[in-house]
């Protein structure tokens, strides 16, 4: 079978297209034809050399995201059967609860081998069922984008009609955090680099959109739509560079959950926000498989479809990564695998 590896971590050439023999699934486990991977922002960091959550071992199969049939199952496996469509967890050992720091040892991709690849064997507890009103690319988009943005607005401060989201950028996470909030019944804020992208946020249900380029102090536009309330919910992907404007941007009482760092790390942060105006700021690791499947029940009654920019062919990986990479996608970049 046809994969790819990661011999070193210095650029997307170092995406390597190999050939290894198709795995055999052992007891417990469950082999899987992938016909789709999706791309996130990790993936770049991770062939850089620049992912700081976890050690990631040479050789590595990349990317966490994907989705595809079970077609031979081991002994003693009850989950699934040939003939499902399944896709990976983004910790294959966080079912759910609260997440343990082994956990962080078991991402696909990362860690541990991970989905680009004609085949993959999983444990047959590290996989969920897909949606059936989605194809295999629109459900390899979800393990780790999709699951990111429903841990921030329902598992903890949860996010209720009529209350409002503000999500940064229009990447994979902000996106579905868009959808999410908009079937849940809630307002919607988008920020964004792109008048076009912010019309195309609206088209999927943004109320207002700002232009963070001719806004740059855009939690005063934020401040100034919310007649100075403030928002409920805060996606906040940019990290150092963003993360006071977020704050200044959410209600009194109200939640940052800080998901990137897509403007960078390391800047000193005012803590007087979070304490004058009681904000929580909550720290976003992907999610459980419990929160996947909860996700997935959500997606399926409001037949949510997830937003595609653009699919590249298996042996087009390396545009792949470069389209993700160079900011003009809007939404999910997809890799067909078979
Ligand atoms: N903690 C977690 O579990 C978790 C999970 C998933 C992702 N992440 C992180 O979350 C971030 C987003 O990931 P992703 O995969 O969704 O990325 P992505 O799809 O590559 O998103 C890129 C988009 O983010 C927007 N953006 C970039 N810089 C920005 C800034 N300074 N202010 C506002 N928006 C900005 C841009 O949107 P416009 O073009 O519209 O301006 C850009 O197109 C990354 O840092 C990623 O590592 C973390």
């Amino acid at each position: 079978m046809r994969l790819y590896r990661l011999p070193k971590f210095t650029s997307i050439d170092d995406l390597t297209l190999s050939e290894a023999p198709r795995p055999t699934p052992g007891r417990g486990q469950v082999l899987v034809k992938m016909h789709a991977a999706s791309l996130n922002y990790r993936d770049l960091a991770i062939v850089v050399g620049r992912y700081g959550l976890a050690a990631v071992p040479q050789n590595v199969v990349p990317l966490s995201d994907g989705a595809g049939e079970v077609i031979e199952v081991g002994e003693g496996v009850t989950r699934v059967k040939s003939g499902d469509r399944v896709a990976g967890i983004f910790m294959q050992s966080w079912m759910g609860g609260e997440i343990q720091v082994t956990d962080r040892g078991s991402a696909l991709g990362g860690a541990i081998d991970g989905v680009l690849a004609e085949y993959c064997v999983f444990n047959e507890q590290g996989l969920v069922h897909l949606p059936a009103h989605l194809s295999y690319e629109e459900g390899a988009t979800l393990p780790c984008a999709a699951v990111t943005a429903w841990n921030a607005l329902f598992t903890q401060q949860r996010l209720r009609p009529g209350q409002t989201v503000l999500v940064l950028g229009t990447g994979g996470v902000s996106v579905f955090g868009l959808q999410f909030a908009k079937a849940a019944g809630a307002q919607i804020i988008v920020t964004s680099s792109s008048d076009e992208k912010l019309e195309r946020a609206r088209t999927l249900g943004a109320t207002h959109g700002i232009n963070y380029k001719t806004h740059p102090e855009w939690e005063k536009e934020v401040r100034r739509l919310t007649d100075g309330r403030g928002v409920d919910h805060v996606i906040e992907v940019g990290g150092a560079g963003t993360l006071q404007r977020s704050l200044a941007s959410a209600r009194l009482g109200g939640t940052v959950y800080l998901i990137g760092v897509l403007s960078g790390v390391g800047q000193q942060i005012d803590p007087m926000p979070i304490l004058g105006g009681g904000v929580t700021l909550r720290g976003i690791f992907v999610g459980s498989r419990d929160m996947f499947e909860a996700m997935n029940l959500a997606i399926g009654v409001h037949q949510l479809r997830p937003v595609i920019d653009r699919v590249f062919a298996f042996e087009q990986a390396r545009e792949a990564y470069r389209h993700q990479f160079s900011g003009a996608h809007f939404g999910k970049v997809v890799i067909r695998i078979s």
